[in-house]
């Protein structure tokens, strides 16, 4: 049993409250990825599961132990550090068998070349075991760090970032071989970024922090579908959600209480002239390729769509534009129904 609790944990530097009242559990095996933007809490959530911060308030629990008291290595844990750091004297070998080597570990030799070229494999890096950690780049030592975590078999993986310095291909890539990893482990794995791809794709579940409270917790589709308030909206999504005034459509059914519209980019319907619907004025396009960003200005409000390149639509040319699925908010940016 290897799931971890965290009960109405606190911890403050100084004058920031960097994390507050967090409650969660993840459960055995299972995927959670906590999502926000910097300065959130998010590397100072995955400290307190490890033991190098000692919460203010609150227990951790890992596998049904109060952990809360004990030093990072009487936990069963390992971290891929935001900064990873490797030995700069071992070669990239003799990093990635580290752990295996702890005295109290005796791992024997075959064992242990067994368990790094396996791991090497996964992560590309066969070719590079004899250099020295300072003879890679970048990319390459993340991967080394991610690397010296998966070697061993720990009861929790907790992994800060592990993906950020990697170019864009690498880091699809190896997003789908964590998966993998982690499903074949069956391991329990916490997991931080502000990467919401990296989100929507890696978790089981998403928890969306910010200023060091969780404000949502659930399945990656339900946190795209069911935000609970304006800040869980606006964190998923590429380009981001629509915001508009409810006065923009006056004729939409909306909740009295409704004073914003979120409307995801591929929930509005474009339609060229007008057909008795809101109008709007084609302002810019940008052109991706396999899509295209339509940018319309509806009553001096910016409204991002996406249309199919296909589409024929030119700057100036006046659309009519229609709402599916509609998100209400109310003032204080939170949720109305
Ligand atoms: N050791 C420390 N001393 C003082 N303040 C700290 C310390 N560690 C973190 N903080 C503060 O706590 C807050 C949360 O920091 P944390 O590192 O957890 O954020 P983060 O979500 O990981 O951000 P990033 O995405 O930039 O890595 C920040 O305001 C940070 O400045
Ligand atoms: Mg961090």
């Amino acid at each position: 049993m290897a799931e971890i609790t965290l009960a109405q944990v606190s911890k403050r530097f100084g004058p920031v409250q960097a994390v507050t009242d967090l409650s969660l559990t993840i459960a055995n095996g299972e995927f959670v990825v906590l999502l926000g933007p910097t300065g959130a809490g998010k590397t100072t959530s995955l400290r307190l599961v490890a033991g190098l911060e000692t919460p203010d308030d609150g227990r951790v629990f890992i596998g049904g132990v109060d952990v809360t008291g004990l030093p990072p290595a009487a936990r069963d844990v390992t971290f891929v550090f935001q900064q990873y750091s490797l030995y700069p004297h071992l070669s990239v070998f003799d990093n990635l068998a580290f752990p295996l080597r702890s005295p109290t570990r005796r791992t024997p030799e075959d064992e242990i070349r067994r368990a790094v070229g396996e791991v090497a494999r996964l992560l590309r890096i066969e070719d590079k075991l004899q250099n020295r950690a300072t003879q890679l780049s970048g990319g390459q030592m993340q991967r080394v760090a991610i690397g010296r975590a998966l070697v061993r078999r720990p009861a929790v993986y907790l992994m800060d970032e592990p993906l950020s310095s990697l170019d864009a291909k690498l880091r699809s890539e190896l997003r789908i071989e964590l998966k993998h990893i982690q499903q074949d482990l069956g391991a329990t794995m916490l997991y931080v970024t502000h990467d919401q791809t990296e989100a929507m794709t890696l978790a089981t579940r998403i928890g969306v922090i910010n200023r060091g409270r969780l404000v949502q917790i659930g399945t990656p589709r339900s946190i795209y579908e069911d935000p609970a308030d304006i800040y869980v909206a606006t964190r998923l999504g590429s380009p981001g959600i629509n915001l508009l005034p409810r006065a923009l459509f006056p004729t939409l059914e909306a909740p009295a209480a409704a004073a914003t519209i979120g409307v995801r980019t591929e929930h509005l319907a474009i339609a060229k002239g007008q057909n008795g619907a809101v109008t709007g004025k084609v302002d810019w396009i940008e052109r991706l390729g396999d899509q295209n960003h339509l940018h319309i200005d509806v009553n001096r409000q910016q409204i991002v769509s996406l249309v199919d390149p296909d589409e024929g639509l030119g700057v100036g040319d006046e659309v009519a534009v229609s709402l599916h699925k509609p998100l209400f908010f109310a003032a204080d940016g939170q949720r109305v129904r």
